[in-house]
């Protein structure tokens, strides 16, 4: 048991994923210091229904100059946060802030078009990114007090943003004591993240991990909104990242409230209840098995396997099955921060993708499994030499 970041009800945990290393940790080498563990496991609040893990891992420890992740690193990606910021844009929003704008590939869109902004985001490196591509940056984790900050320097915000970043913050009180500091009255508070929806039916357990907190459900938020004073207004699904809900949240009776959230709600009846959770903590324990056994076979065989994309969501999976540089050869990764590193726990080194084409492997393990069809369309060549992709979402499946 533990208690409720949002409402201090009991949490009951639900699915163990075992000891695991911060999932964005790419250690050098020969970094002779001590890797940090801690136990990730995932419970259900009787209370407001939230989703959240047992443990708490430090914000300091994983986000700081050198965290690696780049939202830039794929182009669905990009051409989706050009789409947010133009709907933004379009709606009239005169001073728009987003947390954790990272490389400010949503931002350096507002930029362009002269209008008034703010990133705020803690992480050193990717917030010079977002500042060397025009993007105004506040180099801080956004809570209560640099919201009052922000509000006294600039004054309300139309729109507050976070995309995958809302999930990440466990002190939600103060997020949201910070919102209600910043937001114009008429203002809204826009995120998205992994949906709860999406995670337990296509059983992507892997979208669990240091850095992803919470998982959010529309019935999770629309209780937290309530709670903090705010009302949820509007959910929209999105497609990116294996399923994300877009939530926006405003002041009480400041917008109508669509019908698209009562759908959410009604089609979410069971989705926290012991049995449905039970039951995916329980297809977990298959994929992991199922998993382990065509690797080992693999192995057996002689057959080379190449991970692709050094996912956090990676960390998961090769932790919890016990994967290493012996199952999987290395990883394949774009980020020039992730190479030439090892990968959190497994210890499996990643390299650059000219040297995935250099000698294509018989197989290779998707753990960007989420960003399946730009990289199968980019990908042909490695088809044509004969390699097959693994996947273990929903289901552990060889593919061609
Ligand atoms: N929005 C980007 C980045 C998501 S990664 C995208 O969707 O691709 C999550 C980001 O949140 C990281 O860059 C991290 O540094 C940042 N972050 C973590 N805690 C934060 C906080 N309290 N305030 C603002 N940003 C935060
Ligand atoms: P994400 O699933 O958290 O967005 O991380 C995707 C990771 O995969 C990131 O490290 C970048 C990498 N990647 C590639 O190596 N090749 C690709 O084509 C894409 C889209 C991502
Ligand atoms: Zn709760």
């Amino acid at each position: 048991m533990s208690t409720c970041r949002i409402c201090a009800g009991a949490v009951t945990e639900f699915l163990d994923l075992g000891r695991q290393p911060l999932s964005d940790a790419f250690r050098l080498p020969d970094d002779p210091s001590e890797e940090f563990f801690y136990r990730l496991a995932v419970g259900v609040c009787g209370t407001c229904s939230m989703v959240q893990l047992m443990e708490e891992v430090p914000r300091e420890r994983m986000f700081h100059q050198d965290y690696p992740y780049v939202s830039q690193g794929s182009s669905v990606m990009r051409a989706h946060f050009r789409a947010a910021a133009e709907r933004f844009l379009a709606a009239g929003a005169s001073f728009i802030v987003e947390l954790g704008c990272n490389d400010g590939t949503m931002l350096r869109v507002v930029a362009e078009a002269g209008v008034r902004h703010l990133g705020v985001e803690p992480s050193g490196a990717v917030a010079d990114l977002a500042a060397a591509a025009g993007v105004r940056v506040r180099k801080d984790f956004f809570e209560e007090a640099t919201a009052r900050e922000i509000r006294a320097a600039d004054g309300p915000a139309d729109v507050i943003y976070a995309a995958n970043t809302l999930c990440h913050i466990p002190y939600m009180g103060s997020i949201l004591r910070g919102v209600d500091a910043l937001l114009a009255d008429d203002g809204v508070f826009v995120f998205e993240d992994p949906y709860l929806g999406d995670i337990v039916e296509r059983t992507s357990f892997d979208q669990i991990y240091d850095e992803h907190f919470f998982l959010f459900s529309a019935r999770s938020v629309d209780e937290m909104a309530r709670r903090h004073g705010l009302e949820l207004v509007d959910v929209e699904r999105l497609p990116v990242h294996g399923g994300e809900v877009r939530y926006t949240l405003a002041r009480p009776g400041a917008r109508p409230r669509t019908s698209a959230v009562d759908e959410l709600l009604a089609a979410e009846a069971d989705l926290a209840s012991r049995t449905t959770l039970d039951g995916f903590a329980s297809r977990v324990q298959k994929i992991r098995s199922d998993l382990v056994t065509l690797l080992t076979d693999l192995r057996e065989r002689g057959e080379r396997v190449v991970g692709y994309g050094a996912t956090a969501k990676s960390a998961t999976v090769t932790n919890l099955c016990g994967i290493g540089p012996d199952l999987v050869e290395f990883i394949s990764d774009t980020t020039p921060a992730k190479q030439h590193r090892l990968a959190p726990g497994s210890g499996i080194p990643v390299r650059p993708p000219a040297d995935f084409a250099a000698d294509y492997p018989p197989y290779a393990l998707l753990f960007a499994w989420n960003h399946a069809e730009e990289i199968m369309a980019k990908e042909t060549a490695f088809r044509e030499s004969g390699g097959k992709w693994i996947v273990y979402v929903p289901e552990v499946r060889v593919i061609g």
